[in-house]
């Protein structure tokens, strides 16, 4: 997922996970090491690819971690909306397509935080000291698992428009410099897709239903739609990270970029399903050649980024719970790695 460009005043209010380097250049730096960074950004300006063990700027390392991170907690954490509805699900066959999709994203999760243990060991940050800052409040992931999933429709919508969202941001990621990200999203997309139709599916057939099926849908995409635009991360000129990110090639696309992507490939399908979009202004400016939307009061995405979303506390308080409860496994398996 996108890392939503999550700076000031998010970073300042959450914090970062112990050990980290601050934001920035530390201190006045030598020429060699000037020269070097120099080198290294050539580098990737001509495409070349950055692995785990190369040279690497600690900004590009601090960058690189911070942005794969909250990937890796988004999609722990984005099991937890889609797990509610496992018990309730409608049929067998949607409870073994649901079960299949939430233990995908746990699986993406395992995946994305080897590739954060790799950036982060120069740092002494261990894996373990990333799940305590995430079950702490004091990670980031990503706001759109701080909503509540109310009703069936809401599992399909987050089925089919989140992950359409995630899609579309890891879609642009796999051109990353960093390449040991790169080459895991290659199967994380591959399942994403996967996950776009179960939900899409579930969504027609709730639309193919009764008027009460349809007007369920109806409601959680109102609920949905806001979170949606939040999904890309703030206007470019909020995210101050963002013109280094893009100048090492750790991110190839702008937030508005991906934002416009996804309302050009969704806002069609979305309109031919019969469903309102509730946004009385968005609409397609031929002119400016991009959608234009009312404004998606960008304070509530700054309070949810801080942990005040209206699931944010609940949602870490089962991750605690489940984190305290396998703790006897990682620790039996710790001891026998010791021993071997
Ligand atoms: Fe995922
Ligand atoms: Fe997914």
């Amino acid at each position: 997922m996108a890392d939503q460009g999550m700076q000031s005043p998010a970073d300042a209010a959450a914090g970062q996970p112990a050990g980290w380097p601050p934001a920035g250049p530390a201190g006045p730096r030598d020429w060699r090491e000037e020269e070097r960074i120099a080198e290294f950004t050539a580098r990737l300006e001509r495409g070349e690819k950055v692995e785990a063990g190369d040279w690497m700027p600690s900004e590009y390392r601090r960058q690189c971690l911070r942005l794969i991170q909250t990937h890796a907690n988004s999609e722990i954490m984005g099991a937890l909306p889609e797990r509610e509805w496992i018990p309730r699900a409608p049929t067998l066959r949607r409870k073994l397509a649901l079960m299949a999709k939430v233990q995908d994203e746990v699986g993406h999760a395992q995946l994305i935080y080897r590739v954060a243990e790799d950036l982060a060991a120069p740092l002494g940050i261990t894996r373990e000291d990333m799940m305590d800052a995430l079950v702490a409040g004091k990670a980031k992931f990503h706001n759109v698992f701080s909503y509540p999933a109310p009703t069936w429709a809401d599992a399909g919508i987050i089925a089919w428009l989140v992950d359409g969202a995630a899609l579309v941001t890891q879609a642009a990621l796999l051109q990353t410099s960093y390449a040991p990200y790169a080459r895991i999203l290659r199967r994380i997309c591959a399942e994403e897709a996967i996950h776009l139709k179960h939900g899409e599916d579930i969504i027609l057939t709730l639309m193919s239903g009764t008027r009460a099926q349809q007007q369920m849908v109806q409601h959680a995409l109102n609920r949905w739609w806001r979170p949606l635009l939040h999904f890309f991360g703030p206007p470019d000129e909020m995210s101050p990270n963002l013109e280094q990110a893009m100048k090492w090639r750790i991110k190839v696309r702008t937030n508005e970029e991906l934002r416009q992507e996804f309302l050009s490939k969704y806002v069609p399908q979305i309109r031919a399903l019969g469903l309102q979009i509730p946004d009385p202004e968005l609409h397609y400016d031929e002119a400016q050649g991009r959608w234009v939307y009312g404004d998606p009061d960008w304070d509530e995405f700054w309070r949810v980024v801080k942990g005040q979303g209206p699931r944010t506390e609940a949602r870490l308080a089962i991750r605690r719970l489940s984190h305290e409860e396998s703790r006897w496994v990682r620790e039996a398996l710790a001891r026998g790695a010791a021993a071997a």
